[in-house]
């Protein structure tokens, strides 16, 4: 019997609409749909944004399987089937996220000795201090946009230390960081987007090959220098790019979505100041239960695999949703409720298998000195007023807030 692809269904029936609508009332939680699916139909065809038809996976267990599979590429770059614009399924050299096998591994090499546990807790002073500066500065005030003034600039000036990016090129790069997790931008401009910043990067790769320094970048250079097929300076760039991005976005909508649950529930943040070692504990909860990469991660497959007992086509396109495999619960009792004590348990906030994040260690730390010093130091913290729908990023790969004016 021939399988059919999820494009071949669709002809005969239409396919169901991606899930991509938060119920209103609770902005934390993923589309409805999620939890119908993972009860009736954990691998079902959709027709994505982007146009093409994908399986749909939502369960944890079928997630892990799929981002495990060798078979299944990740050609795609994470959430490409949320695109207008998807025209880019061609890895750029260096792109480590969209590529397989051992030309992933080629580069994943170069980078893991840089996110040792060892390395990044010896970062945990200096995200405390910077912490510590805008926690000082928004003191002088007595109101704050916490996005602009605490998210944002915590992890962007964490990174930027150590790539060695200088920092004043802040505003340009996280504009256009922004175009690329955004879905409204047109290709082109994407793609003028991407050049910029793969331009700046490529720029600098070529000063510190010429004058090291002591940071990643320099010290990738070196490392790759001596290695049998040392990487290219656009693929450098491009890996820049990549950490530049990965390394604030994620983070940054996290620390801002991350401060607006616990302020919404004065007694469990009451606890949770009274506990302040669990703050490892709590963070974990918090990624598991906004996973913010919401729209899962896409994944193509390169032969016929069977996925959660449905047989998929090669040619097919599978999206791993994470936020439902989060909620999935067989893994997670009581899913939809934040339990800041819930032990930590295998969530896939940072995805599974050989792309598993490698910034997560640095995304912990950041986090809980965020939150553990937000706790502390600003006690009274709470919202200037209601948030308008239009504050959370519903449209983006990385769901957050645009912005969320406080006082204390
Ligand atoms: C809360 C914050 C973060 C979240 C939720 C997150 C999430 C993820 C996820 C889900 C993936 C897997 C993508 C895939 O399988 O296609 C990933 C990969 C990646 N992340 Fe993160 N990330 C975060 C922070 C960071 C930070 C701080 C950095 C850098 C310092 C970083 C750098 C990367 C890189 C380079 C990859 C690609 C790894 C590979 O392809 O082998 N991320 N991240």
């Amino acid at each position: 019997m021939t399988k059919p692809s999820p494009d071949q269904a669709s002809e005969a029936s239409g396919l169901p609409e991606f899930p991509v609508t938060r119920p209103d009332s609770r902005p934390f939680d993923p589309d409805e749909t999620y939890a119908r699916l993972r009860a009736h139909a954990p691998v079902s065809p959709v027709r994505c944004p982007a146009g093409m038809d994908a399986w749909l996976v939502s369960r944890h267990e079928d997630i892990r399987s799929v981002l495990t599979d060798p078979r299944l590429s990740s050609r795609g770059a994470g959430s490409m089937h949320m695109l207008p614009s998807y025209d880019r399924c061609d890895p750029a050299p260096g792109s480590m996220i969209q590529l397989d096998g051992e030309e992933h591994a080629r580069l994943r090499r170069l980078l893991i000795g840089e996110f040792t546990m060892r390395r990044m807790e010896a970062l945990r002073p200096s995200v405390q201090r910077i912490t510590d500066r805008h926690v000082d500065a928004m003191l002088t005030g007595s109101s704050a946009d916490l996005v602009r003034d605490f998210a944002l600039p915590i992890p962007s000036l964490v990174i930027c230390e150590l790539l060695g990016v200088p920092y004043d090129g802040h505003e340009s790069f996280q504009r256009d960081s922004e175009v690329l997790i955004g879905f409204e931008a047109d290709a082109a401009t994407r793609d003028a987007a991407t050049r910029r910043l793969e331009g700046y990067l490529g720029e600098l790769v070529v000063r510190r090959r010429a004058e090291p320094q002591d940071d990643l970048l320099s010290r990738l250079i070196v490392r790759g220098e001596a290695t049998e097929n040392p990487p290219t300076v656009a693929e450098l760039a491009t890996l820049g790019v990549l950490l530049l991005v990965a390394g604030h976005e994620s983070t940054a909508n996290m620390i801002a979505l991350s401060a607006l649950v616990l302020m919404a529930d004065q007694e469990r943040t009451a606890a949770l100041r009274a506990a302040p070692d669990t703050i490892g504990t709590a963070v974990e909860e918090l990624l598991r239960y906004l996973s913010v990469i919401q729209f899962g991660l896409l994944r193509y497959a390169t032969e016929d695999v069977t996925v959660g007992g449905t047989e998929v086509a090669a040619g097919s396109w599978l999206v791993a949703a994470i936020p439902s495999g989060n909620r999935g619960e067989e893994v997670f009792p009581a899913p939809d409720t934040v339990d800041l004590r819930r032990p930590p348990r295998a969530h896939l906030a940072f995805g599974f298998g050989p792309h598993q994040c490698i910034g997560q260690q640095l995304a912990r730390i950041e986090l809980q000195v965020a939150l553990a010093t937000l706790l502390r130091r600003m006690p009274g913290l709470r919202l200037a007023g209601p948030l308008a729908p239009s504050a959370f990023k519903h449209n983006d790969i990385v769901f957050g807030l645009r912005s969320m004016p406080v006082l204390w």
